[in-house]
């Protein structure tokens, strides 16, 4: 086992930051974490865990122990006429996973084409997109319990999964290591076209009946219109999430501000846009030296190549500070700022 001292975890973090990690270890087997476990590192070190890195946003150097994990493998343990399931090792690319569901018309995750990170992250914040989440496929997940070095299996209901949100952001934050997600996927999918843009996008290419390649195809065209590429500008897609605000409150924002994005839950409350506030307040595209905000979505913010983290965990307060005072909602942070 060897462990690396002082790496850089630039390449390791998709908002491309560069800071160092006191250790760093890349993890391919459960049978790797059993034995890392056992070691000094591992025990008296804070740790981090990282997995695709992207959401993520690293602000000082890491005085402990990253292990990045790398457990890979996709395995189909149950099939029937209608449904499959596949264990999924945490360390798969997300989206080279729904690729492979494509593939084989398994249908599902079709809509989240094309999100960043690995499978063993998107339980931690339910990843979702065009209409779609995770909570939707997934079946169980099992992980690795670091105070004791067992290992636990959690159930749907056990990740007690909401917007952006699980267990394993809350009471479970830091304690656990997973190691693979089941998900179920469909032999006989129902295409979920809800979201406007998709509905657009297929109507430009004239597809009326599309399968779940279109779907997919039309997911990732308007992704890469409007998010840009990790590999190109450093970001962690949304850095917000939504906020939800009862109806009174939108009712009195809607005074001043009758263009407002907002989409229904139930009968007193909305989710409002974001990308749209921060629009509004006037901060879309605002760029400052190396770092700013994206100039086609203002949920991102990126960096354009040495921005420091701590910079763009001080924008983002400003912008949630600005939001405040004009609009009197309190945004919340999607990104880890660690
Ligand atoms: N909008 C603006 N200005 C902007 C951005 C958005 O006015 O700069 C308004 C537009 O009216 C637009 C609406 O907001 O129609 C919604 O924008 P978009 O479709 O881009 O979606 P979003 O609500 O900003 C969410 C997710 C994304 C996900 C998309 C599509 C969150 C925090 N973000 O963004 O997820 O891809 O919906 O489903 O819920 C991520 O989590 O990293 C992420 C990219």
């Amino acid at each position: 086992m060897n462990i690396i001292r002082n790496q850089s975890l630039k390449s390791y973090n998709t908002f491309g930051i560069d800071v160092k990690a006191d250790f760093f270890y890349e993890l391919n087997s459960v049978q790797e974490l059993n034995k890392i476990s056992s070691s000094e590192v591992f025990q008296n070190e804070e740790l981090l865990i990282i997995s695709g890195g992207s959401n993520l946003l690293l602000t000082k150097n890491f005085k402990g122990f990253v292990l990045k994990n790398n457990i890979l493998g996709i395995e189909l343990i149950k099939e029937d006429e209608n449904d499959v399931l596949l264990k999924v090792g945490a360390g798969e690319d997300w989206h080279e996973l729904v690729m492979y569901a494509v593939e084989n018309n398994w249908g599902g995750i079709e809509n989240l084409s094309l999100i960043p990170g690995n499978a063993g992250t998107a339980p931690m914040q339910n990843i979702g997109a065009y209409g779609v989440e995770l909570k939707d496929t997934f079946v169980c997940l099992e992980a690795f319990e670091i105070a004791s070095g067992e290992v636990h299996s959690f159930s749907n209901n056990d990740c007690c999964f909401g917007y952006r949100e699980s267990i394993f952001k809350n009471t479970h934050k830091g304690k656990y290591i997973i190691t693979n997600i089941t998900i179920k996927l469909s032999k006989k999918p129902l295409i979920n076209i809800k979201y406007g843009d998709i509905k657009n996008e297929l109507h430009k290419l004239n597809i009326t009946n599309p399968s779940i390649r279109d779907v997919s195809n039309a997911v990732i065209k308007i992704r890469k219109s409007k998010l840009p590429d990790p590999k190109e500008i450093g970001n962690s897609g949304s850095f917000f999430k939504n906020p939800v605000i009862t109806k009174a409150k939108l009712e009195q924002l809607l005074k001043t501000h009758p263009d407002i994005v907002k989409y229904p839950l139930d009968e007193n409350k909305f989710k409002i846009a974001a990308g749209w506030l921060i629009e509004k307040a006037g901060w879309k595209g605002k760029t400052f030296d190396n770092y700013g905000v994206h100039k086609k979505q203002a949920l991102v913010l990126v960096n354009y190549g040495g921005a420091k983290g701590n910079d763009i965990n001080k924008l983002s307060e400003l912008i949630i500070k600005d939001i405040n005072a004009k609009f009197g909602i309190r945004l919340e942070k999607e990104v880890n700022v660690i």
